[in-house]
């Protein structure tokens, strides 16, 4: 490696350091693999919306080759291939961070390091699974909720690290009152219902249901299989997954008067309704359109934003009510303020 790359890399790794200057875990390396899982997720749906998925037959080489020529579909499977590499490697990189600091951490970062690594781990062998055993597309509904929990979960530890560094002090656990409670469980089952929304959409599309509406069955027929869902089958599953749509936002509508009620978090509420509404117009778009491969990888990196912030307001505001003694042996103040800022380290 020539002395400017050795230079770059080095100013990058510590840009991406381990530990903030007070001694508390950084949290920079999970924020770039968020962002990393994010857009691997984006060039999934990609890859499902051009039934590219098994232009590459074999794992993990493509048609034998570690280096196929890349043009058309390959070029999109392969390059999903490569940041798919890429998050397994950044994962695997903000493990060993974790576990190197262990003792820094609190029972919660290193909880959400398991689930990370434990997620990765399905998603690898899921994906290796449907391509090699050429598995029904319906299975790849497990790809689409567990890429939404790695995600999720990422943006969770970020979030989480990112409070706890700076101040130099733990915050300590106080008491919530009924506003507090009534906020952290609206805020709860609107990310968990919109989770399960999610997860509807993703059975609409990959048991073929999606398609099927419009007497078409190329994503099974990229599964072998030939057999597309009925009229009926689809209808109900299209049906069930507009109704629900409309369960999610009025949780939300309950979650924002929670949040004006306790005066936390509303700005980051109203970006979440906003989102969720901005999503419903985006899935009739792309019914309207009729499943065109742009609109259906819009509808579905919205749904992956709807996930991420959904965990970014449950685990800030948790973290806001619950506080967390992240660095134990730090010197511990009360946590207080009720301010909506959502600057780093603040309060939401
Ligand atoms: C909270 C609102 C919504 C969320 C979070 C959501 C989420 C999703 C997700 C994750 C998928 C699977 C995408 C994929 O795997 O690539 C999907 C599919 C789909 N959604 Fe939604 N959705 C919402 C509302 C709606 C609404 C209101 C409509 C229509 C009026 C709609 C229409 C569709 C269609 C047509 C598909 C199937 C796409 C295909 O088969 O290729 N969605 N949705």
């Amino acid at each position: 490696m020539r002395p400017g790359h050795r230079c770059t890399v080095a100013r990058l790794l510590r840009a991406m350091n381990s530990t903030e200057g007070d001694g508390t875990v950084g949290y920079r390396l999970p924020l770039v693999t968020a962002v990393t899982i994010y857009i691997s997720m984006v060039m999934g749906a990609l890859v499902v919306g051009l039934n590219a998925g098994f232009v590459c037959p074999d794992w993990p080489l493509c048609n034998g080759q570690l280096i196929p020529p890349l043009d058309g579909l390959v070029l999109v499977e392969y390059t999903h291939r490569l940041v798919a590499a890429a998050v397994s490697l950044l994962v695997l990189a903000v493990a060993v961070v974790g576990f190197r600091n262990r003792k820094r951490l609190d029972r919660l970062s290193k909880w959400l390091l398991g689930i990370t690594v434990a997620s990765i781990m399905v998603q690898v062998i899921a994906g290796a699974l449907i391509v090699v055993l050429v598995l029904p597309g319906a299975f790849t509904t497990i790809d689409v909720g567990n890429s939404m929990i790695l995600f999720a979960t990422m943006v969770a530890l970020t979030v989480h690290l990112r409070r706890s560094a700076g101040s130099g002090t733990a915050v300590a656990p106080r008491e919530m009152d009924a506003k507090d409670r009534g906020l952290m469980r609206a805020a709860w089952i609107t990310a968990i219902a919109a989770f399960g929304e999610v997860l509807l959409g993703g059975y609409f599309r990959h048991s073929g249901a999606g398609e099927a509406l419009f007497g078409k069955g190329t994503y099974l027929a990229s599964h072998q299989q030939f057999i597309i869902p009925s009229k009926i089958f689809s209808t109900t599953v299209f049906a069930l997954h507009i109704l629900f749509a409309f369960v999610v936002v009025v949780l939300a509508v309950w979650l924002l008067t929670e949040a004006v009620r306790s005066a936390r978090g509303v700005k980051t509420v109203v970006l979440y309704l906003s989102l969720l509404v901005a999503e419903m117009v985006a899935g009739a778009v792309a019914y309207l359109l009729e499943l065109n491969v742009a609109s259906v990888t819009v509808h579905w990196s919205g749904a992956a934003l709807v996930v991420g912030l959904g965990s970014y307001l449950v685990t800030g505001l948790w973290h806001d009510l619950h506080g967390q003694q992240i660095n134990p042996g730090h010197e511990t103040v009360v946590s207080q303020g009720s301010s909506d800022s959502l600057t780093a380290g603040g309060r939401m």
